[in-house]
């Protein structure tokens, strides 16, 4: 067991035995000497449960490839128990490995994909759905061209809609309207965004437009080669509408995000880094390969045999999480 696990079960180990013994041996003592090791106990317990749920919805793989065989059979599981099942779909470097290999396996299986129901997560406010460098043309570049969608059931959100409020507003209801998301898979950007939910965005925000940080700006740039701008608008799904999805698969690969990912791990729930938000939701899981590990503490990572934080091989990914 790992450092922190440790350390906050020693905490709590002696908490409760002071808050089961205290009553018995202080019959004189006033109850407002017992409470600080009844508070004392309940913050050690949740410091424990919390640095637990962390290590438990962690899971370190070899490389991005093991990662895709996992989420890809993830994803074709989740269609074959229901083929109007809703999916919330990212973007980004990280899900095209995913979404080839997803392509792959539904052809190879024959999965009928017609009765799915896909909202993605954002688009660039000023390109055209068939601008090259809008969202919608990565999707149906990676994944929708590839397979027999029903293409009225496709969702992105429209960059160029004349009235972005409304448009924002008609998305949220249109996802509320099909059951809100089975499963959403996610990307994280360097400075811990998911979806373009950049640091300050409220937990409780909707779809709406953002203004990209320069940040952000700077890291796609590396998709808008030539004189191509990163626009400085976006359309993004909102916090509150990504915590709604019933399952979240967020993946991080390669040393670039192995900064935020242990920032992540170190610090409590903050708008600073909305990745943080994560840790709050039942079912999220964080799938990471070793380069993005890099920057864990070490007994995270030790931790990882103990706790349920698994080193998976490439062969045996797709079978040894429950999915
Ligand atoms: C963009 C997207 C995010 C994505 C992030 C990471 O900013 N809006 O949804 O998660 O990039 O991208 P990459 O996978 O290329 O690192």
């Amino acid at each position: 067991m790992g450092k922190v696990a440790h350390f906050a079960l020693h905490r709590t180990q002696i908490c409760l035995a002071s808050v089961t013994y205290r009553p018995i041996w202080s019959k004189r003592g006033s109850s407002s000497s017992i409470l600080p090791c009844y508070i004392g106990a309940f913050l050690s317990s949740v410091d424990f449960f919390r640095a637990l749920s962390t290590l438990t919805m962690l899971h370190i793989f070899p490389d991005a490839s093991s990662i895709a065989a996992y989420v890809s059979r993830k994803l074709i599981d989740k269609i074959r128990r229901n083929r109007e099942v809703v999916l919330g779909l990212a973007t980004g470097g990280t899900m095209e490995p995913i979404y080839a290999r997803f392509v792959e396996q539904a052809r190879e299986s024959k999965l009928d994909v017609s009765g799915l129901t896909s909202f993605n997560l954002d688009e660039y406010v000023g390109l055209s759905a068939d601008h090259p460098k809008s969202y919608a043309a990565y999707m149906d570049e990676h994944l929708f061209r590839h397979l027999e969608f029903d293409r009225s059931r496709l969702h992105v959100p429209d960059g160029l809609a004349t009235d972005l409020t409304e448009h924002c507003l008609a998305y949220s209801a249109k996802l509320e309207q099909c059951g809100g998301v089975e499963l959403q898979l996610l990307g994280v950007g360097g400075n811990g965004h998911i979806g373009f939910n950049e640091p300050g965005t409220p937990f409780d925000s909707r779809c709406h437009v953002v203004q990209l940080s320069e940040r952000t700006r700077i890291d796609n740039s590396r998709f808008f080669e030539g004189n191509a701008i990163v626009p400085e608008h976006a359309i993004t799904m909102g916090l509150h509408e990504i915590m709604q999805a019933r399952e979240i698969v967020l993946v991080a690969t390669g040393e670039t995000k192995a900064e935020i990912l242990a920032q992540w791990y170190e610090r409590e729930v903050t708008e600073d880094v909305p990745f943080t938000l994560l840790k709050r939701h039942p079912r999220a899981k964080i799938l990471v390969d070793e380069a993005a590990a890099g920057l864990l503490p070490e007994h995270a990572r030790r931790s990882a045999g103990a706790l349920a934080v698994q080193v998976h091989g490439p062969a045996d990914c797709a079978s040894s999480l429950s999915i």
